[in-house]
C-alpha cells in the first residue's frame, strides 16, 4: 500500500512532503531506475542538485511514470559559481529535468568568501514572481547569512537545508531560522549512513523496540521532530524501507535516546558552511 506521506506548510502557503528521497552520489547512470523505484514506493518529493549531475534522470524517470506533475515536489539547486548567473543555472536545469518549473530552487551553499549571495538571492526573488520556481530557499545558511538577507530583502527563505542527524544537532541554529517561519530541510539524516551511528547502541534499543531497522529509528526521529528530511539510498529495499516509517511511533523517552547522541562539532559529515 502507498503511504500516505505528512505535508508541511511553508511560510508562501506552498506544502512540501515531509519524507523524500534525495539523489545527491546517485550515479547518473543508476539515476533513472532508483527514482522510477522510489516513485513506484510512493516517494513524491525528490531533492536534486545541479552539481550533482543527475537531473536528467530525475526528470525522465518522473515524466515516464505517468504521474501527474503536480502531484511531485522537485527542488534543485544553484551551484556556488552560479551566484551571479542564477537565471541562466535555473534555465540549464529545467531544461535537464525537462520541466516549466520546479518547486523549490535553494542557494546550495552561501559561500562567504565570495559575497555574492544576497545577490543570488535577489535573482531568486525574481525568478519566483516569473513562475520558474514556485518557491525559494537556502542551503547551509548560518544564522549570520539569513541575518544579511533579512537585511537586504522582504522575502525570506521558506527552507534552510542543513546537515542534521543524531551525532550533529545544530538546534540553536534551527530554532533561530524558525521563529522566521524558515523550516528546517535534514541533509545527510542518516548521518551518510555512517556505522558508528546506525550501530548506537540508543539507536539499536529504539529499532528493536519496534521491530524496525536502525534507518527507520533515525528517520522517525527526524519526523517527530518536525524536519523535512530525503534520505539517500542506491538500494531498492533500501529506499522501501525509508518510507515505510509510518506504522510506529517513538515514546518521548526514545527521541530523548537518540537526542542524547549528539556529539557537536565533532558530529558532522560534512564541511562547515564557512569553508565551503
Ligand atoms: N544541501 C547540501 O549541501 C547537501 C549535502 C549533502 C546531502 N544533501 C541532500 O541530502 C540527501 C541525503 O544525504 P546523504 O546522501 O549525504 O546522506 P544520508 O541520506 O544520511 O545517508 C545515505 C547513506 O546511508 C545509506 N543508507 C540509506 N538507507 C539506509 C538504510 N535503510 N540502512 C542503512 N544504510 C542506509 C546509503 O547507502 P546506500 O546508498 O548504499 O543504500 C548511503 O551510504 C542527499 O541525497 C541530498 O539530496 C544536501
Amino acid at each position: 500500500m502507498t503511504p500516505t506521506i505528512p505535508s508541511i506548510t511553508l511560510h508562501d502557503g506552498t506544502s512540501i512532503p515531509q519524507l523524500g528521497f534525495g539523489v545527491c552520489l546517485i550515479p547518473p547512470g543508476d539515476t533513472e531506475r532508483l527514482v522510477s523505484e522510489a516513485l513506484e514506493a510512493g516517494y513524491r518529493h525528490f531533492d536534486a542538485a545541479a552539481i550533482y549531475g543527475n537531473e536528467e534522470g530525475v526528470g525522465k524517470a518522473i515524466a515516464a511514470s505517468g504521474i501527474p506533475r503536480d502531484e511531485i515536489y522537485v527542488t534543485t539547486k544553484l551551484w556556488n559559481d552560479r551566484h551571479d548567473d542564477a537565471a541562466d543555472a535555473l534555465s540549464e536545469s529545467l531544461e535537464r529535468l525537462g520541466f516549466d518549473h520546479v518547486n523549490l530552487y535553494l542557494i546550495h551553499w552561501p559561500v562567504p568568501r565570495q559575497n555574492r549571495y544576497v545577490q543570488a538571492w535577489e535573482q531568486l526573488v525574481e525568478l519566483q514572481e516569473q513562475g520558474l520556481t514556485r518557491s525559494i530557499g537556502v542551503s547551509n545558511f548560518l544564522p549570520e547569512h539569513l541575518d544579511r538577507l533579512e537585511m537586504h530583502s522582504s522575502v525570506l527563505p521558506v527552507v534552510n537545508q542543513v546537515e542534521l542527524h543524531p551525532a550533529f544537532q545544530p538546534w540553536k541554529d534551527i530554532d533561530a531560522a524558525r521563529v522566521h517561519g524558515i523550516k528546517v530541510q535534514a541533509w545527510s539524516p542518516l548521518g551518510r549512513g555512517r556505522d558508528d551511528l546506525l550501530d548506537a547502541p540508543e539507536i539499536l534499543d529504539v529499532a528493536a523496540a519496534h521491530g524496525v531497522s536502525p534507518a527507520q529509528a533515525v528517520i522517525r526521529w527526524h519526523l517527530q521532530n518536525g524536519v523535512i528530511l530525503f534520505p539517500k539510498s542506491a538500494h531498492p529495499e533500501r529506499i522501501r524501507e525509508n518510507i515505510d516509517v509510518f506504522g510506529f511511533e517513538l515514546s518521548p523517552d526514545e527521541m530523548a535516546a537518540i537526542t542524547s547522541l549528539d556529539e557537536g562539532e565533532a558530529g558532522r559529515v560534512g564541511e562547515h558552511p564557512n569553508e565551503v
